[in-house]
């Protein structure tokens, strides 16, 4: 279209935008501010421009920090790993009992403790907390980090994941819409026909009076802006597909909540009732009435973690000999891992049924209390699976890891001892990716103990795994980055690109 007729079309606002951009205003919200026109109204004649061509949108993501809540508070007292540190400095050698009566409260105590063992800031050496002097810097440097008065200015090298899943600390994101004139759009702006003041509506006087007035012209030629059309998220036909390939092995689909008490999720697999898992750093705890908990089969579990048991079959187990807390099975969390609905299945049917052989799975979704990086979301998908059968051992296991990793296209996967609380032995599952450059985990698997199966009185091995669903997507999909799925940082146009599609095609 010639570009005096463009010209024609563009009403007061475009033009106010056109000449604001031409002179260097180059943010919307800047250009509202200054001519006091709204800025969705500059958004839209923005929109309408970019269509015919005059100008370009760039969205400007910046991103900033800002304490909470939390954050205020520990940055008048003090990160409790800080506090803890001067005081065992002040008193050395500490002992329990003495951090115990400080004035933190117990999680505090325990979460500091724990990052100054895992960072060797201190040892424990006859209950008494002995500090590495080399290495109180790390700790300095974290607690300083609340005191930056500007903590927007935060540079990308220093490592805020920590202080991040703590909530100490939150990310927030601005989009700034940044406008670009382009070749077309100065030339409108130098076109004659851009100061023509000429009429878009109509009004009573026009129609009694019109002769000698300049109207806009109607644009019946232009194409509408396309939209792309609603499509299923690939991460949902990824599902479909493999829910196809486990129906076909034989495998029953499992149902159960997301929300779940911590005796399914945590006691009745003997997780010990001080596992890490179970802080609330790893574990999203809900704050909702209890939850209930079957008597009978609490009492057989809590007699198990307690004293162990006596069988023919395995050695004897001698248990945890500590004592096993009910109130910490009756609390509501989210659930961490989908084994969870196994053991339900394991209780609903498979120790009803227990002549028959048996074959779960689920693709469902589990939550931990993380933060998001390439591999980690704090909510994802797990494929479960378990069998029940008569002389099952490892190399079942092994072969049906082998055959679904086979189905789902990727061969280079290798396997590695890990431990579980309820499983032995047990494997990690590990794919190459190369997009990463390095083997990723995408599965934990194992035999389960004897001391988790006790109390249902199934004698016979089960064999089961989780598998990671959304590593195994991207490992898939060719990609690098499980944010790319999912979120605010979801790539749209990947998405929809056919290529990615094409990807499932293979499997059907
Ligand atoms: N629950 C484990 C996880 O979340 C996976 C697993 C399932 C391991 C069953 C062993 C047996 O990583």
């Amino acid at each position: 279209m010639n570009i005096d007729k463009i010209a024609e079309l563009l009403n007061k606002n475009d033009k106010l935008l056109l000449s604001a951009v031409s002179e260097e205003d180059r943010y919307l919200s800047q250009i509202s501010e200054k001519y006091s026109v709204e800025k969705s109204a500059l958004f839209n004649s923005a929109r309408k421009m970019m269509s015919y061509g005059l100008l370009k949108i760039i969205n400007e993501i910046t991103i900033g920090y800002s304490l909470t809540e939390l954050g205020r508070k520990y940055l008048s007292s003090g990160l409790p790993e800080y506090v803890l540190v001067k005081k065992i400095r002040e008193n050395p050698p500490l002992s329990y009992q003495d951090i115990k009566k400080m004035p933190l409260d117990a999680d505090e105590i325990s979460a500091a403790i724990g990052t100054l063992r895992k960072n060797k800031i201190i040892q424990v050496n006859m209950d008494k907390f002995i500090l590495d002097e080399t290495k109180v810097g790390l700790i300095e440097k974290k607690n300083a980090l609340l005191d930056m008065s500007d903590l927007d200015k935060i540079s990308d090298n220093v490592d805020l994941t920590d202080l991040l899943r703590r909530n100490i600390i939150r990310k927030s994101e601005t989009v700034n819409e940044k406008i670009e004139i382009t070749e077309n759009g100065i030339n409108v702006l130098k076109s004659s026909s851009f100061n023509k003041d000429l009429v878009d509506r109509l009004t009573p006087e026009l129609i009694k009076n019109w002769r000698g007035v300049g109207f806009r012209e109607y644009l019946l030629d232009t194409e509408p802006l396309t939209r792309p059309c609603g499509r299923r998220n690939i991460a949902k036909q990824f599902s479909s597909k493999v829910k196809d390939v486990l129906a076909t092995m034989g495998f029953k689909e499992m149902h159960s909540n997301y929300a779940e008490s911590s005796f399914w999720n945590f006691d009745i697999m003997m997780f010990k009732q001080d596992h890490p898992d179970r802080d609330i750093q790893d574990t999203i705890y809900i704050d909702a009435p209890k939850p209930k908990v079957p008597k009978e089969l609490l009492e057989k579990v809590k007699q198990v973690y307690e004293k162990g048991f006596n069988s023919a079959k395995n050695d004897k187990s001698i248990g945890y000999r500590r004592e096993f807390d009910e109130r910490k099975s009756k609390v509501l969390i989210m659930r961490g891992h989908t084994t969870a609905t196994t053991f339900r299945y394991i209780s609903d049917y498979i120790s009803k049924n227990k002549d028959a052989p048996a074959k779960y799975f689920s693709v469902s979704k589990v939550f931990r209390n993380e933060t998001s990086d390439q591999t980690h979301l704090p909510e994802f998908y797990q494929v479960e699976g378990i069998v029940y059968d008569d002389n099952l051992s490892l190399s079942d296991l092994v072969g049906y890891i082998s055959e679904f990793y086979k189905k789902m296209g990727i061969d280079k996967i290798r396997l590695k001892p890990t431990y579980n609380p309820y499983t032995e032995p047990s494997l990690e599952i590990q794919a190459f990716s190369p997009k990463i450059n390095r083997w990723i985990e995408v599965g934990n698997s194992g035999v389960f103990r004897p001391e988790t199966l006790e109390p249902f009185g199934i004698k016979k091995n089960i064999v089961a795994w989780g598998f990671g669903f959304d590593r195994t997507l991207i490992l898939r999909l060719g990609i690098g980055d499980i944010r790319l799925i999912y979120g605010g940082f979801a790539d749209l146009d990947f998405l929809r690109s056919a290529e990615s599609r094409k990807l499932f095609g293979e499997f059907s």
